[in-house]
């Protein structure tokens, strides 16, 4: 299974606002690649607190689907609270298959009641292997970075597709592309530039777990 994300990311490393406020990183430009990325896809997982960001389907841009991919983009999301109070009019979705994944403590018949399948897992590794069973062979890791950082430290993530996008943000405690409780000097995770491009005056850059 290839689990690779894909990142808009501001000069200074991040990937949001302090306050979490609603809006894109990278330009026209960065969507357009974020499409194929998903057209490549048979699932998109994402955090919670991403969701909550943009609560809608997940699709991949019609007639760009790669061979193989599935029909129904699988839309996954870990949470521990639940996603059925964020969930707009737009839900349920032909398009999607709607997965979400967290703690036995979450509310299955409300989320079924909109479409939604609950699988009790324990991390991110979990939801890896339950997408694996459900025929994945390709997730696309959308953030944030707390889920990112999990799938890092467990070294199970295989590519990161990183738009530079050429802004700063700032502001202490904004999301990074990996947060969580950070490596120590002796366990930092090394990955190697596999390709690199400029359009305008963003870089599109894409780097593989180090072998
Ligand atoms: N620039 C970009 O390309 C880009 C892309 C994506 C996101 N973002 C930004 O990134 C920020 C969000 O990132 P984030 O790091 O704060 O959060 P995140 O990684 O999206 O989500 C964290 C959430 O995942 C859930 N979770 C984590 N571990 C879990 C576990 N073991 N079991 C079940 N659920 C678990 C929890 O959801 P609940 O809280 O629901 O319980 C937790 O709050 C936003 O500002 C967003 O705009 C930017």
């Amino acid at each position: 299974m290839w689990v690779f994300s894909n990142t808009a990311v501001s000069l200074d490393g991040r990937i949001g606002t302090v306050n979490d406020d609603h809006f894109c990183v990278g330009t026209d430009q960065d969507r357009r690649r974020m499409g194929l990325l998903r057209a490549k896809a048979d699932a998109v997982l994402i955090g919670g607190q991403t969701f909550r960001m943009g609560p809608h389907p997940i699709v991949a841009p019609a007639g760009l689907q790669v061979m193989g991919a599935q029909d129904r983009l699988i839309n996954a999301v870990m949470t521990r609270n639940g996603i059925v109070d964020h969930m707009g009019d737009d839900w349920p979705d032909d398009r999607v298959d709607l997965r979400v994944f967290g703690p036995s403590s979450l509310d299955v018949s409300a989320h079924e009641a909109r479409g939604a399948s609950v699988h009790v897992v324990d991390d991110a590794i979990d939801v890896l292997a339950a997408l694996r069973e459900l025929g994945c062979e390709r997730v696309l890791v959308e953030g944030g970075g707390d889920l990112i950082f999990s799938l890092v430290a467990a070294g199970r993530l295989d590519t990161i597709f990183m738009t530079l996008a050429p802004r700063i943000i700032g502001g202490v405690g904004a999301p990074s592309l990996a947060d969580g409780i950070g490596f120590s000097p002796d366990s930092i995770q090394d990955f190697r530039l596999t390709d690199c491009e400029q359009l305008g005056d963003e870089l599109f850059l894409r780097y593989d777990q180090k072998e």
